[in-house]
């Protein structure tokens, strides 16, 4: 079911930027945005592209107080025959789904999200950047916007996508991070929401990071609540080890948000014959694998990180560095290969591409 979408665009339209080595991550915005309301008597409506710009929120509205929001990122490739394509964005839809089911809010129809995701990149096509390693980032959001106190599940709500020209999410591009597990903050509990893309969970890892950063980690490597033993997944990736030529990522235990390059890398890791252990790791594990020499490389999986190398790992006033703080053989693979899909320089074999337009 495709949802009716107006259009109405910018008097003004902005310079694109001419120096595509210094996007960044989510600091420029395209000219346009995408914005539906949502009321429990009439469903989602009024869904229309407008000029980028401020969205109006009531002073009482429910994502102020109590944090009713839930996000997605995905992005938008120019190939090499200069096509956009979006990459797994069904995934993406999926989960923005499981993440409204999660904090009662109003989920979305599919395809109707998929159509909404494919006319703004069409619209904006222009702002896709060209060079290797950019892309356009997309923004899904979703929030409850009920202009009253009351704790409940919300009768109204906003969804809106914004988008953003984007390189490197790390200063270090592909370079290795150094990374901090953290032995206080937890960032999620099993029950919690932890599997759900809510602004809460960000919000409540601030703390870990900027104590992380200034001691000049790139972020932390959370650690389960409960008995704050086995490894979860870093602020913004999911987190896979080569030890001993298998493949160890943490198990999706519900308080690890079910990454979709994480499951694009196990797709392809398992294809290229490896052994790809989903379970449960202790940090004590992972140490001794250090120690003994064994742990062979490590990387995080993300949309906005891509696959990023980790070189160095800090833990209770110890620090390890993994594959000689370079970049390791299977992640580079990995990387390519993952890349290559994206920017269709390699066949996509696995059907994850889903085509836009012509650029
Ligand atoms: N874990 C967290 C906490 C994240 O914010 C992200 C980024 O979206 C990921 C993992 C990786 O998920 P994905 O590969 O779907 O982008
Ligand atoms: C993403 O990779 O899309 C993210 O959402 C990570 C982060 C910027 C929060």
């Amino acid at each position: 079911m495709k949802y009716e979408i107006s259009i109405t665009k910018t008097a003004a339209p902005k310079p694109h930027p001419t120096d595509e080595s210094k996007l960044g991550f989510g600091r420029i915005f395209t000219d346009h945005m995408f914005l539906m309301d949502y009321a429990a008597d009439k469903g989602w409506y009024n869904g229309r592209i407008v000029p980028f710009g401020p969205i109006p929120v009531h002073p009482a509205s429910t994502v102020l107080h109590y944090g009713a929001e839930i996000f997605e990122g995905l992005k938008a490739y120019r190939t090499v025959n200069n096509e956009i394509k979006l990459f797994r964005p069904l995934e993406n839809i999926k989960r923005l789904n499981n993440s409204a089911e999660r904090l009662c809010l109003p989920e979305l129809d599919e395809e109707g999200c998929l159509d909404i995701l494919k006319t703004l990149v069409e619209l904006e096509k222009d702002w896709v950047p060209k060079s290797e390693g950019t892309s356009l980032y997309l923004r899904p959001f979703l929030f409850g916007n009920d202009p009253h106190l009351g704790v409940h599940a919300v009768k109204e709500a906003v969804f809106a996508v914004i988008c953003s020209p984007v390189g490197a999410y790390y200063a270090e591009g592909i370079n290795p991070v150094k990374i901090a597990i953290e032995s206080e903050d937890v960032r999620a509990v099993r029950g919690g929401t932890g599997y759900a893309k809510c602004g809460g969970n960000y919000a409540a890892s601030l703390r870990a990071g900027e104590r992380a950063e200034r001691k000049g980690y790139t972020q932390v490597l959370w650690l389960d609540g409960v008995e704050r033993k086995y490894i979860e997944e870093v602020g913004a990736m999911n987190v896979m080890f080569k030890i001993d030529g298998k493949i160890i990522t943490p198990a999706l235990t519900g308080s690890v948000l079910p990454g979709i390059t994480r499951k694009s890398s196990i797709e392809m890791l398992r294809d290229w014959g490896y052994e790809v252990e989903e379970r449960l790791l202790s940090v004590d594990e992972l140490f001794a694998a250090a120690e003994d020499g064994s742990l062979e490389e490590a990387w995080g999986t993300g949309t906005a990180a891509v696959v990023s190398p980790i070189g160095h790992l800090f833990y209770n006033g110890k620090e390890y560095t993994v594959s000689n703080n370079e970049i390791g053989e299977l992640t580079q693979k990995l990387y390519d290969n993952l890349t290559g899909i994206q920017w269709g320089k390699i066949e996509d074999k696995y059907g994850w591409c889903e085509k836009v337009c012509n650029g």
